[in-house]
């Protein structure tokens, strides 16, 4: 049976055997919800980059460039990082250079998998179908909060292993950690979350919305896919 672990933070992707696996990519509030929101609502693609510098060279280059740190846009860029800035009709058809505090860390420090896929509950229904028809082993990199746990990301995580019950082996404790998390919190994921740091941290920026929104399920038919430093739709294959 294939397994199935968590990495709760990229700093720990070292502790991990990425290669030959699938890696998916989970920072729920908020970066990876901005990706499937993008790419679900029509960008051509996205290109996330660590550091600051890296986007604005791409801005500089005539891409629209999404940046930002500690929860806030930052400034001189195009937009921050709000699932609803994706759903501006004018970016349909572009590409979008992204860098977040911890988002496209865990996506850059995860080259060494065989595929690299982004979560969100956005997509979860997607992600799992996409991931039933595949036979790799599963390794859930969480983006964290500057290197430490964060709860939405392994609670994420949790919900993947929940969907995935019965077909995969729960590899380490931290898997175990995610699913029982999930398990205790699936009746009212708000809720849990009101006391977790990056939600308040949020709710201090008057921005408690955008949780409510990458809380939602489903949203978005897409399964994006990281290749050769790009993020797009990746073809998502029929049932086998
Ligand atoms: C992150 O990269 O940690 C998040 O995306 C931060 C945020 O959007 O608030």
């Amino acid at each position: 049976m294939r397994s199935v672990e968590v990495c709760v933070s990229p700093d720990l992707i070292p502790c991990h055997e990425l290669e030959g696996k699938i890696v998916v990519v989970i920072d729920i509030l908020r970066a990876t919800s901005c990706m499937v929101t993008g790419l679900g609502e029509g960008l051509a693609g996205i290109i996330p980059v660590e550091k600051l510098e890296e986007c604005q060279k791409l801005k500089d280059k005539g891409y629209i460039a999404a940046a930002e740190r500690d929860g806030k846009k930052v400034e001189g860029f195009d937009i921050g990082n709000s699932p609803f800035s994706y759903q501006d009709s004018a970016l349909k058809g572009k590409w979008v250079a992204v860098t977040t505090t911890n988002g496209t860390r865990a996506l850059v420090h995860s080259l060494k998998a065989k595929e690299i896929l982004v979560g969100a509950f956005l997509n979860r229904s997607a992600l799992v179908k996409y991931l039933l028809n595949k036979e790799e082993d599963i390794v859930l990199v969480c983006a964290g909060w500057k290197g430490q746990l964060n709860l939405e990301d392994t609670l994420f995580a949790g919900a993947l292993i929940d969907s995935m019950y019965g077909t995969v082996e729960i590899k380490n404790d931290s898997s175990l950690t995610a699913y029982y998390l999930y398990e205790r919190a699936k009746e009212d994921l708000f809720a849990f979350l009101g006391n977790s740091s990056h939600f308040n941290r949020l709710k201090g920026l008057g921005i408690e919305d955008d949780v409510k929104f990458c809380l939602k399920e489903d949203m978005y038919d897409v399964v994006p896919q990281f290749v050769e430093g790009k993020l797009t739709c990746a073809l998502v294959e029929i049932d086998k």
